[in-house]
């Protein structure tokens, strides 16, 4: 069982790398057991989780509530019409009305401090499901994912290739952590937060490069990474940004530069014509619905995890 750590799951790098890894190896146990159809492990019965929507989602949605679920809790499913937070009433109030009903908050949101009041004022475990500036649930299915594939994550190459949005900085932050080699190649412009760039060459874990040039950055790959180009609060970009990332699309011709052993990930929705090629997507080293089948994996260890099961 992992160590305690602080009562939430907002940033990856809030966790050391044993407790990282042995959150992955739980879930590769629980996902096992889900696997093998056996529905007697219910360390969820009797709880509840408030899932707190500011933005659209099917897999995040869908994983934490199902997850939730076959292991014996039950999701209540809050869309952005129904907290309107902030607006309606203030996150601080929310947070704590949420404590006295719930076991714990799970929130996908725009601004990241919104995350970090929920987690102040609430007395529950708060797990974060996306906010514009990360998305560690993801990239800790995506780490399942590489280990299931490749056998370990470590010393592996991963190579993101477009915008340095909320999923690279998350990348970054695993990378502050557990030893692998993370590119990131972008037009100039659309780099990964400086900020977090720094943490993650200041923690001297992993070999980090921030890149322009994608064809350089694929050569040797095990993973190319794809994410949209205009995430959610920016699709009016959408147009614009579709100029700037020419070149940047993962196509057939980048896979080929790359090289045979490279899977192709992706945390979905994906744009195919726009970002990645339907090729891309359909070819037999795409592993892109594993992946998003191991939100749920990894989620219910982080549940776990976060309450003390
Ligand atoms: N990857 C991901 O978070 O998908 P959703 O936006 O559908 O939840
Ligand atoms: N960067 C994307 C990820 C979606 C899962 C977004 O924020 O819209």
């Amino acid at each position: 069982k992992a160590k305690a750590g602080p009562k939430d799951f907002l940033h990856i790098d809030d966790f050391d790398k044993d407790t990282i890894l042995s959150i992955l190896d739980r879930a590769k146990e629980v996902k096992a057991q889900i696997k093998s159809g056996d529905r007697t492990y219910l360390p969820f019965k009797g709880k509840t989780m408030a899932m707190i929507f500011a933005k659209p989602s099917m897999r995040t949605r869908v994983s934490f509530e199902t997850g939730f679920h076959l292991l014996g809790g039950h999701a209540i499913y809050l869309g952005p019409d129904d907290i309107q937070m902030g607006k309606r009433e203030e996150t601080r109030d929310i947070a704590r009305v949420l404590s006295r009903y719930n076991d714990i908050i799970m929130a996908r949101v725009f601004a990241h401090q919104d995350i970090l009041d929920l987690a102040k004022y609430a007395s529950i475990p708060v797990i974060n499901g996306l906010t514009d500036y990360n998305h560690p649930c993801q990239i800790m299915a995506d780490a399942l994912t590489i280990i299931e594939h490749t056998g370990q994550l470590e010393g592996k190459k991963v190579v993101y290739v477009g915008d340095g949005n909320n999923i690279v900085h998350s990348w970054l932050l695993l990378a502050s952590v557990v030893p692998f080699h993370f590119v990131c190649a972008s037009p100039r412009g659309y780099e990964p937060d400086v900020r977090t760039i720094k943490r993650a060459l200041k923690a001297g874990v992993s070999k980090i490069e921030i890149t322009n040039d994608p064809k350089e950055a694929v050569r040797g790959a095990d993973v190319v990474y794809s994410d949209v180009w205009a995430s959610m609060g920016q699709k009016e970009e959408a147009e614009y940004r579709r100029q700037v990332f020419l070149g940047f699309q993962v196509n057939e011709e980048l896979m080929e530069l790359a090289g045979p052993k490279a899977y192709f990930m992706h945390c979905l929705p994906a744009e195919r014509g726009v970002e990645v090629t339907n090729g891309v997507v359909e070819a037999p080293n795409s592993i892109v619905f594993p992946q998003a089948e191991n939100r749920m994996h990894a989620q219910n260890a982080i549940m776990l995890h976060v309450l003390g099961l």
